[in-house]
């Protein structure tokens, strides 16, 4: 298996920063709790769909004990000034489905400073490898704002929809060979759906 335990991959992005992508380990707590906080009320939004404005312990918890099948997590890293420690610069997750073991949640954040650079998709890129090698075919995600244009660039995105409420619409996206779909679903998570009716108030979504 390529992603297992021991995976660590150094890349360089387009404008020459050096990244490298690796497990999430216990030892990531403090980090994850500094880079959170330095994440926009925009971007906590998209990610969690509701106004976290902390991570408390049982979520850093959580979040980085991870057990590597069921649930997976990648940091994106890069160097501290001091060369001492690694500094986040997003973090991507899938934990599996109870129930449809073929299928898991997933989920992508990059820091606001570091956005549109290249990280989402090698973050992304990676988990869905990880994913392939864990037997899941497919991820589901959730968006925001159950109106007629989300459910159109959903459509775009190669989204099957399986839910949908008054407030979002959970689909699934296929885990095929080739991460076009995935792709696509991230350009719209980067560009288009946080600028759709829904997402308009975010500026009342500022810490308290
Ligand atoms: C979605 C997110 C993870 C993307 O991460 P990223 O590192 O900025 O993504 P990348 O730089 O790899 O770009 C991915 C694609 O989105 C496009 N993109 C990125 N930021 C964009 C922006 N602000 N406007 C338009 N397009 C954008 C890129 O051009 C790229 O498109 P391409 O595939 O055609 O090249 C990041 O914006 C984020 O953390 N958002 C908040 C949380 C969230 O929405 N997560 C997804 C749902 S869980």
């Amino acid at each position: 298996m390529r992603t297992g335990p021991g995976f660590l991959e150094h890349h360089v992005l387009a404008d020459g920063a050096k990244v490298t992508v690796r497990h999430i380990a216990d030892g990531d707590a403090d980090e994850l709790r500094r880079a959170f906080t330095t994440l926009s009320p925009e971007t906590r939004y998209r990610r969690f769909l509701w106004d976290v404005s902390t991570l408390d312990d049982s979520m850093v918890r959580y979040f980085t004990h991870v057990d590597g099948h069921d649930h997976v997590a990648f940091v994106a890293v890069g160097d501290s000034p001091d060369m001492k420690s690694d500094v986040g610069y997003g973090v991507a997750r899938f934990v599996r489905l109870a129930g449809e073991p073929d299928a898991a949640e997933a989920a992508v954040t990059v820091v606001d400073a570091l956005q549109n650079r290249g990280v989402g998709h090698l973050l992304l890129h990676t988990l869905a490898e990880a994913a392939r090698e864990r037997g899941i075919r497919r991820f589901r995600g959730e968006v925001l704002a159950a109106n007629g244009p989300v459910r159109q660039l959903l459509a775009e995105a190669g989204a099957v929809v399986q839910r949908e409420t008054p407030e979002s619409i959970t689909f699934d996206i296929a885990l095929d060979r080739d991460d076009l779909p995935l792709a696509r679903w991230l350009r719209l998570a980067a560009d288009r759906l946080s600028a759709l009716p829904g997402l308009h108030a975010l500026h009342d979504l500022a810490p308290r």
